[in-house]
Protein backbone atom coordinates (compact mmCIF):
# COMPACT_ATOMS: atom_id res chain seq x y z
CA UNK A 1 0.00 0.00 0.00
CA UNK A 2 2.64 2.28 -0.63
CA UNK A 3 2.48 3.69 -4.17
CA UNK A 4 -0.67 5.59 -4.04
CA UNK A 5 -3.83 5.32 -2.14
CA UNK A 6 -5.93 2.36 -3.04
CA UNK A 7 -9.64 3.08 -3.39
CA UNK A 8 -12.23 0.73 -1.50
CA UNK A 9 -16.08 1.00 -2.02
CA UNK A 10 -17.32 -1.99 -1.12
CA UNK A 11 -16.80 -3.52 3.03
CA UNK A 12 -15.03 -7.02 1.34
CA UNK A 13 -12.50 -4.37 -0.49
CA UNK A 14 -11.73 -2.36 2.91
CA UNK A 15 -11.63 -5.34 5.08
CA UNK A 16 -9.16 -7.17 2.95
CA UNK A 17 -7.30 -4.21 1.80
CA UNK A 18 -6.52 -3.74 6.18
CA UNK A 19 -6.34 -7.54 6.58
CA UNK A 20 -2.79 -7.90 6.10
CA UNK A 21 -1.50 -4.89 8.02
CA UNK A 22 -4.08 -5.70 10.74
CA UNK A 23 -2.10 -8.97 11.43
CA UNK A 24 1.14 -7.32 11.36
CA UNK A 25 -0.31 -5.26 14.54
CA UNK A 26 -0.24 -2.04 12.64
CA UNK A 27 -1.80 1.05 13.92
CA UNK A 28 -4.76 1.76 11.65
CA UNK A 29 -5.73 5.68 11.99
CA UNK A 30 -8.89 7.04 10.29
CA UNK A 31 -9.84 10.75 8.87
CA UNK A 32 -13.48 10.55 8.43
CA UNK A 33 -15.01 13.04 5.61
CA UNK A 34 -17.50 13.96 2.93
CA UNK A 35 -15.41 14.48 0.17
CA UNK A 36 -14.76 18.28 -1.23
CA UNK A 37 -11.40 17.63 0.31
CA UNK A 38 -9.51 21.41 1.11
CA UNK A 39 -6.15 21.72 3.40
CA UNK A 40 -8.30 21.37 6.68
CA UNK A 41 -8.96 17.99 5.69
CA UNK A 42 -4.70 17.77 4.63
CA UNK A 43 -4.07 18.43 7.74
CA UNK A 44 -5.77 15.49 9.29
CA UNK A 45 -4.69 13.03 7.06
CA UNK A 46 -0.83 14.60 8.55
CA UNK A 47 -2.01 14.14 11.88
CA UNK A 48 -3.29 10.59 11.26
CA UNK A 49 0.79 10.06 9.63
CA UNK A 50 2.18 11.55 12.82
CA UNK A 51 -0.27 9.92 14.88
CA UNK A 52 -0.07 6.49 13.20
CA UNK A 53 3.97 6.21 12.21
CA UNK A 54 4.21 3.44 9.39
CA UNK A 55 0.83 2.01 10.53
CA UNK A 56 -2.30 2.42 7.78
CA UNK A 57 -3.84 5.82 7.13
CA UNK A 58 -7.21 5.20 5.99
CA UNK A 59 -9.61 8.14 4.63
CA UNK A 60 -13.19 7.79 4.17
CA UNK A 61 -15.23 9.73 1.77
CA UNK A 62 -19.06 9.29 2.40
CA UNK A 63 -21.88 11.96 1.91
CA UNK A 64 -24.46 10.88 4.93
CA UNK A 65 -27.53 10.97 4.14
CA UNK A 66 -28.74 10.92 7.66
CA UNK A 67 -27.19 13.90 8.90
CA UNK A 68 -28.71 16.27 6.54
CA UNK A 69 -32.11 17.83 7.03
CA UNK A 70 -34.79 18.34 4.67
CA UNK A 71 -33.93 22.03 2.76
CA UNK A 72 -29.99 21.40 3.29
CA UNK A 73 -27.41 20.93 0.91
CA UNK A 74 -27.29 17.42 0.54
CA UNK A 75 -28.33 17.49 -3.49
CA UNK A 76 -26.04 20.35 -3.72
CA UNK A 77 -22.75 18.94 -1.34
CA UNK A 78 -19.91 19.27 -3.95
CA UNK A 79 -19.24 16.03 -4.89
CA UNK A 80 -15.17 16.28 -6.25
CA UNK A 81 -13.72 12.47 -6.32
CA UNK A 82 -10.64 12.43 -8.39
CA UNK A 83 -9.70 16.04 -7.01
CA UNK A 84 -10.24 14.09 -3.71
CA UNK A 85 -8.05 11.27 -4.36
CA UNK A 86 -5.42 13.49 -5.57
CA UNK A 87 -4.84 15.16 -2.26
CA UNK A 88 -5.37 11.86 -0.36
CA UNK A 89 -1.99 10.94 -2.63
CA UNK A 90 -0.25 13.59 -2.13
CA UNK A 91 -0.55 12.81 1.73
CA UNK A 92 -0.08 9.55 1.70
CA UNK A 93 -3.21 8.47 2.38
CA UNK A 94 -2.73 4.29 2.17
CA UNK A 95 -6.54 3.50 1.81
CA UNK A 96 -9.66 5.61 0.42
CA UNK A 97 -13.17 3.96 1.28
CA UNK A 98 -15.68 5.90 -0.90
CA UNK A 99 -18.89 3.53 -0.54
CA UNK A 100 -22.03 4.10 -1.92
CA UNK A 101 -25.40 5.22 -0.18
CA UNK A 102 -26.31 1.19 -0.40
CA UNK A 103 -22.72 0.19 0.68
CA UNK A 104 -23.62 1.74 4.12
CA UNK A 105 -27.30 1.52 4.62
CA UNK A 106 -27.95 -1.71 2.59
CA UNK A 107 -31.25 -1.76 4.64
CA UNK A 108 -32.10 1.78 3.57
CA UNK A 109 -32.70 3.92 6.71
CA UNK A 110 -30.64 1.87 10.27
CA UNK A 111 -33.29 1.17 13.08
CA UNK A 112 -30.78 0.95 15.60
CA UNK A 113 -28.77 4.74 15.56
CA UNK A 114 -26.67 6.40 18.10
CA UNK A 115 -28.79 8.54 20.39
CA UNK A 116 -26.35 12.07 21.19
CA UNK A 117 -27.82 12.81 24.52
CA UNK A 118 -28.94 16.34 25.99
CA UNK A 119 -25.14 18.13 23.73
CA UNK A 120 -27.37 16.68 20.52
CA UNK A 121 -30.35 19.62 20.99
CA UNK A 122 -28.24 22.70 22.16
CA UNK A 123 -26.09 24.48 19.37
CA UNK A 124 -25.42 22.76 15.79
CA UNK A 125 -28.61 20.67 17.14
CA UNK A 126 -30.93 23.61 18.06
CA UNK A 127 -31.42 24.25 14.32
CA UNK A 128 -30.24 20.57 12.65
CA UNK A 129 -32.97 18.33 14.61
CA UNK A 130 -31.75 14.77 14.41
CA UNK A 131 -28.17 15.97 12.39
CA UNK A 132 -26.03 14.46 15.50
CA UNK A 133 -27.79 11.37 15.56
CA UNK A 134 -26.97 11.22 11.81
CA UNK A 135 -23.22 12.42 12.16
CA UNK A 136 -22.73 9.55 15.51
CA UNK A 137 -24.61 6.53 13.80
CA UNK A 138 -22.59 6.97 10.66
CA UNK A 139 -19.11 7.48 12.35
CA UNK A 140 -19.46 4.37 14.28
CA UNK A 141 -20.55 1.80 11.35
CA UNK A 142 -17.39 3.79 9.89
CA UNK A 143 -15.82 2.58 13.15
CA UNK A 144 -17.12 -0.84 12.69
CA UNK A 145 -16.10 -1.02 9.12
CA UNK A 146 -12.38 0.26 9.42
CA UNK A 147 -12.02 -0.77 13.38
CA UNK A 148 -9.58 1.89 13.83
CA UNK A 149 -7.19 2.94 16.74
CA UNK A 150 -7.16 6.15 16.34
CA UNK A 151 -9.58 8.55 14.25
CA UNK A 152 -8.59 12.53 14.03
CA UNK A 153 -11.21 15.12 13.90
CA UNK A 154 -11.28 19.18 13.31
CA UNK A 155 -11.31 21.12 15.80
CA UNK A 156 -13.15 23.17 13.56
CA UNK A 157 -16.26 21.03 14.21
CA UNK A 158 -15.83 21.29 17.68
CA UNK A 159 -19.34 19.87 18.68
CA UNK A 160 -19.14 17.20 16.54
CA UNK A 161 -15.60 16.30 17.83
CA UNK A 162 -16.93 16.64 21.61
CA UNK A 163 -19.18 14.19 20.62
CA UNK A 164 -17.53 11.42 18.60
CA UNK A 165 -15.12 11.61 21.91
CA UNK A 166 -17.74 10.48 24.45
CA UNK A 167 -19.28 8.30 22.08
CA UNK A 168 -16.01 6.53 21.78
CA UNK A 169 -15.97 6.49 25.63
CA UNK A 170 -19.45 5.67 26.74
CA UNK A 171 -19.91 3.35 24.25
CA UNK A 172 -16.24 1.42 24.88
CA UNK A 173 -15.50 1.49 20.91
CA UNK A 174 -11.91 1.60 21.44
CA UNK A 175 -11.25 4.61 19.25
CA UNK A 176 -8.64 7.06 20.74
CA UNK A 177 -10.64 10.25 19.24
CA UNK A 178 -7.99 13.13 18.30
CA UNK A 179 -8.96 16.70 17.59
CA UNK A 180 -6.71 18.76 15.27
CA UNK A 181 -6.49 22.48 15.20
CA UNK A 182 -8.63 24.56 12.47
CA UNK A 183 -7.22 25.15 9.39
CA UNK A 184 -7.23 29.13 7.94
CA UNK A 185 -7.22 31.10 5.50
CA UNK A 186 -4.14 34.06 5.40
CA UNK A 187 -7.49 36.43 6.65
CA UNK A 188 -8.74 34.03 8.92
CA UNK A 189 -12.15 32.34 7.46
CA UNK A 190 -11.94 28.75 8.66
CA UNK A 191 -11.51 26.39 5.54
CA UNK A 192 -14.96 24.64 4.75
CA UNK A 193 -16.73 23.08 1.59
CA UNK A 194 -19.25 25.56 1.82
CA UNK A 195 -16.73 28.63 1.16
CA UNK A 196 -17.16 28.08 -2.25
CA UNK A 197 -21.23 28.75 -2.18
CA UNK A 198 -20.16 32.35 -1.02
CA UNK A 199 -19.76 35.12 -4.07
CA UNK A 200 -17.23 37.37 -3.22
CA UNK A 201 -19.45 39.74 -0.66
CA UNK A 202 -20.31 37.25 1.19
CA UNK A 203 -16.83 36.17 1.24
CA UNK A 204 -15.38 39.44 2.43
CA UNK A 205 -18.32 39.87 5.03
CA UNK A 206 -17.48 36.20 6.51
CA UNK A 207 -14.32 36.83 7.87
CA UNK A 208 -16.32 39.18 10.86
CA UNK A 209 -17.12 35.67 12.57
CA UNK A 210 -13.46 34.70 12.95
CA UNK A 211 -12.64 38.56 14.17
CA UNK A 212 -15.37 38.40 16.70
CA UNK A 213 -13.89 35.17 18.04
CA UNK A 214 -10.12 36.60 18.23
CA UNK A 215 -11.31 39.62 19.93
CA UNK A 216 -13.56 37.57 22.35
CA UNK A 217 -10.21 35.67 23.04
CA UNK A 218 -8.16 38.94 23.50
CA UNK A 219 -11.16 40.56 26.29
CA UNK A 220 -11.51 36.98 27.97
CA UNK A 221 -8.98 37.64 30.80
CA UNK A 222 -11.99 40.04 31.87
CA UNK A 223 -14.73 37.27 32.10
CA UNK A 224 -17.26 36.00 30.10
CA UNK A 225 -19.34 39.31 29.43
CA UNK A 226 -16.69 41.07 28.33
CA UNK A 227 -15.57 38.39 25.92
CA UNK A 228 -18.87 38.20 24.74
CA UNK A 229 -19.31 41.83 24.15
CA UNK A 230 -16.22 42.14 22.40
CA UNK A 231 -17.43 39.80 20.19
CA UNK A 232 -21.23 40.89 19.35
CA UNK A 233 -19.74 44.32 18.68
CA UNK A 234 -17.93 43.18 15.93
CA UNK A 235 -21.03 40.54 14.39
CA UNK A 236 -23.55 43.91 14.76
CA UNK A 237 -21.28 45.63 12.53
CA UNK A 238 -22.54 43.65 9.61
CA UNK A 239 -26.24 44.42 9.79
CA UNK A 240 -29.51 41.69 9.03
CA UNK A 241 -30.14 40.16 6.36
CA UNK A 242 -26.54 40.17 5.31
CA UNK A 243 -25.71 38.33 8.52
CA UNK A 244 -27.72 36.53 10.40
CA UNK A 245 -26.46 34.99 13.35
CA UNK A 246 -28.17 31.65 14.80
CA UNK A 247 -26.00 31.68 18.26
CA UNK A 248 -22.67 33.11 19.96
CA UNK A 249 -21.52 30.84 23.05
CA UNK A 250 -19.16 30.36 25.40
CA UNK A 251 -19.03 27.17 26.88
CA UNK A 252 -16.54 24.85 28.93
CA UNK A 253 -14.48 22.48 26.80
CA UNK A 254 -17.09 20.14 27.16
CA UNK A 255 -19.88 22.10 26.16
CA UNK A 256 -21.67 22.47 29.62
CA UNK A 257 -22.84 25.71 30.59
CA UNK A 258 -20.26 28.47 32.25
CA UNK A 259 -20.80 28.14 35.70
CA UNK A 260 -18.58 31.16 36.94
CA UNK A 261 -18.67 34.39 34.58
CA UNK A 262 -15.79 35.95 36.50
CA UNK A 263 -13.08 33.12 37.44
CA UNK A 264 -10.54 33.93 40.32
CA UNK A 265 -8.46 31.76 38.42
CA UNK A 266 -7.89 31.54 34.27
CA UNK A 267 -10.27 28.91 33.67
CA UNK A 268 -10.09 27.10 29.66
CA UNK A 269 -13.68 28.01 27.79
CA UNK A 270 -14.73 27.50 24.39
CA UNK A 271 -16.59 30.56 22.20
CA UNK A 272 -18.71 29.13 19.01
CA UNK A 273 -20.32 30.89 16.65
CA UNK A 274 -23.14 30.04 13.68
CA UNK A 275 -24.32 32.55 11.37
CA UNK A 276 -26.11 32.38 7.67
CA UNK A 277 -24.04 34.85 5.12
CA UNK A 278 -26.47 34.78 2.34
CA UNK A 279 -27.90 31.35 1.95
CA UNK A 280 -24.76 29.62 3.78
CA UNK A 281 -24.56 28.79 7.18
CA UNK A 282 -21.00 29.04 8.68
CA UNK A 283 -19.81 27.95 11.64
CA UNK A 284 -16.13 28.81 13.85
CA UNK A 285 -14.84 28.68 17.15
CA UNK A 286 -11.51 29.18 19.33
CA UNK A 287 -10.60 28.14 22.47
CA UNK A 288 -10.19 31.16 24.97
CA UNK A 289 -8.94 31.58 28.88
CA UNK A 290 -11.97 33.38 31.03
CA UNK A 291 -10.69 35.13 34.30
CA UNK A 292 -7.94 35.88 36.05
CA UNK A 293 -7.01 39.15 34.13
CA UNK A 294 -4.66 41.72 36.29
CA UNK A 295 -6.17 44.86 36.02
CA UNK A 296 -9.93 45.57 37.84
CA UNK A 297 -12.37 44.90 36.47
CA UNK A 298 -14.19 48.63 36.02
CA UNK A 299 -17.24 47.55 34.66
CA UNK A 300 -18.47 45.26 37.29
CA UNK A 301 -20.75 46.66 40.00
CA UNK A 302 -19.70 46.19 43.79
CA UNK A 303 -21.98 43.88 44.96
CA UNK A 304 -20.39 41.38 41.83
CA UNK A 305 -16.98 41.52 43.62
P1 LIG B 1 -16.46 17.03 6.68
O1 LIG B 1 -17.23 18.29 6.77
O2 LIG B 1 -15.97 16.57 5.33
O3 LIG B 1 -15.24 17.11 7.65
C1 LIG B 1 -14.38 16.01 7.81
C2 LIG B 1 -13.38 16.35 8.90
O4 LIG B 1 -12.58 17.46 8.49
C3 LIG B 1 -14.06 16.76 10.23
O5 LIG B 1 -13.36 16.17 11.32
C4 LIG B 1 -13.91 18.26 10.22
O6 LIG B 1 -13.90 18.85 11.50
C5 LIG B 1 -12.57 18.42 9.53
N1 LIG B 1 -12.40 19.78 9.00
C6 LIG B 1 -13.23 20.46 8.16
N2 LIG B 1 -12.76 21.72 7.93
C7 LIG B 1 -11.61 21.84 8.65
C8 LIG B 1 -10.66 22.89 8.86
N3 LIG B 1 -10.80 24.08 8.27
N4 LIG B 1 -9.60 22.65 9.67
C9 LIG B 1 -9.45 21.43 10.28
N5 LIG B 1 -10.31 20.40 10.13
C10 LIG B 1 -11.38 20.60 9.33
O7 LIG B 1 -17.48 16.46 9.42
C11 LIG B 1 -17.88 15.73 8.50
O8 LIG B 1 -17.37 15.81 7.23
C12 LIG B 1 -18.96 14.68 8.70
O9 LIG B 1 -19.85 15.12 9.69
C13 LIG B 1 -18.39 13.29 9.07
C14 LIG B 1 -17.62 13.32 10.40
C15 LIG B 1 -17.50 12.77 7.94
C16 LIG B 1 -19.55 12.28 9.25
O10 LIG B 1 -20.30 12.18 8.09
Amino acid sequence: MSSGPFLASTREELAAALAPRRREGATVGVVTTMGALHEGHASLFRTARERVGDGPVVATIFVNPLQFGVGEDLDRYPRTLEADLAICEREGVDLVFAPGVAEVYPGGDPVVTVEPGPLGTELEGSSRPGHFRGVLTVVAKLFGLVRPDLAVFGQKDYQQLVLVRRMSRDLCLGVEVVGAETVREPDGLALSSRNRYLDPDERQRATVLSRALRAAQERAAYGLPAARWAAMRLLDEVPEPELVLDYLEIRTPELEAVTDPHPAEPLPARILVAARVGTTRLIDNLPLTLGGAASPRVSDSPSDQ
